[in-house]
């Protein structure tokens, strides 16, 4: 008797990021080599929920490595986040004959993952989001390429910043994280990074804008996470009220920073996120999210990811500050 090949569901969840698409691909792809069946789920849990199905061959991952957002859409499901939202989505699953899930998203979406998994569901978490600041992995898919539309952005803002001697206040997204803030304050210059890990007055913003201006800086960069708790339009007004020698103008970055064609860094690190998935099912592993350590990809558990928080590290912040002399 032939043993039953396993069937594996695919989704994406939470908020999108650039090369989710290369890890649908991988997973899709890595299953067929291995004689298994792929059904995506459409719309991430609220799909799962509904029974959103569709099956899933090499042809209807061609040409989606390079292209941003998912083709299997996602969503924030609150029904899903309820027990009986959960015990819904058991059912479409096991009414499908789906026999392991393979979960790509944030912070959010593991959770999800690791809730499927203490009620027998094989999952395993890929993960995805521009914001880094999932636990267990060095970096998270999305990351890299948002770094860089934000590093494109802040470059041209600079040329214009310095040719009318301008402080430019510019948003990152990032929700509670500083990442993106942080790094882009590393590599594009900035003179002060705002961050929700390590909160600051307003005035020192100020003192900062003026330090630059008298140390005859052309341009001064202020680069603040969404989260850090200081509005960037306030800031902006301090800054015009003030009489710091830089007039001032403000840019908030948003949605900009989720889309485009992934880099090399995310597709390569996709594609290898989404092959381990499925090695991972394939030799009976599962309740784990693939997690990027030193130079190999390797598991850590569900369950450590939504307890553990991820550290920002201050050196970077640190760094900041003494690169903007
Ligand atoms: O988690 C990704 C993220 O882009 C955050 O940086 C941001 O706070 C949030 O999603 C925005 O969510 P939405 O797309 O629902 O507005």
């Amino acid at each position: 008797m032939t043993e039953k090949k396993m069937t594996i569901g695919v989704l994406t969840s939470g908020g999108d990021a650039p090369g989710m698409n290369s890890a649908i691909r991988a997973v899709v792809r890595t299953a067929l080599a291995n004689n298994m069946d792929v059904i995506g789920v459409m719309n991430g849990y609220e799909g799962l929920l509904n029974g959103e199905f569709k099956p899933m061959g090499a042809r209807d991952v061609g040409g989606i490595l390079q292209r941003g957002g998912t083709v299997l859409q996602t969503s924030r499901s609150k029904r899903f986040q309820e027990p009986t939202g959960q015990r819904d989505a058991i059912r479409k699953m096991n009414e499908a004959g789906i026999d392991a899930l393979i979960v790509i998203g944030g912070e959010g979406s593991m959770n999800g993952a690791n809730a499927l998994s203490k009620q027998g569901v094989k999952v395993i978490g890929i993960p995805g989001s521009i914001d880094n600041d999932i636990w267990g992995t060095n970096i998270a898919i999305g990351t890299d390429t948002a770094m860089n539309t934000i590093m494109d952005a802040v470059d041209k803002l600079r040329d214009t910043a310095s040719s009318h001697q301008r402080a430019f206040l510019v948003e990152t997204m990032g929700r509670n994280s500083g990442y993106l803030a942080m790094m882009a304050g590393i590599i594009c210059g900035a003179e002060m990074v705002l961050i929700p890990e390590y909160p600051v007055e307003q005035q020192e913003v100020a003192v900062a804008v003026e330090d630059a201006y008298r140390r005859g800086k052309t341009h001064a960069i202020i680069i603040n996470a969404e989260g850090s708790g200081l509005r960037t339009t306030d800031l902006a007004a301090m800054i015009d009220q003030m009489d710091l020698g830089f007039k001032t103008r403000m840019t908030i970055l948003g949605h900009i920073q989720r889309g485009g064609s992934p880099t090399a860094y995310d597709r390569l690190l996709a594609s290898r996120m989404g092959v381990k998935a499925v090695e991972a099912l394939i030799e009976g592993t599962h309740g784990v999210m693939t997690g990027l350590k030193g130079k190999g990809v390797d598991f850590v558990s569900l369950n450590d990811v939504i307890t553990n928080k991820r550290k920002v590290n201050m050196e970077y912040y640190h760094m900041v500050k003494v690169l903007a002399r």
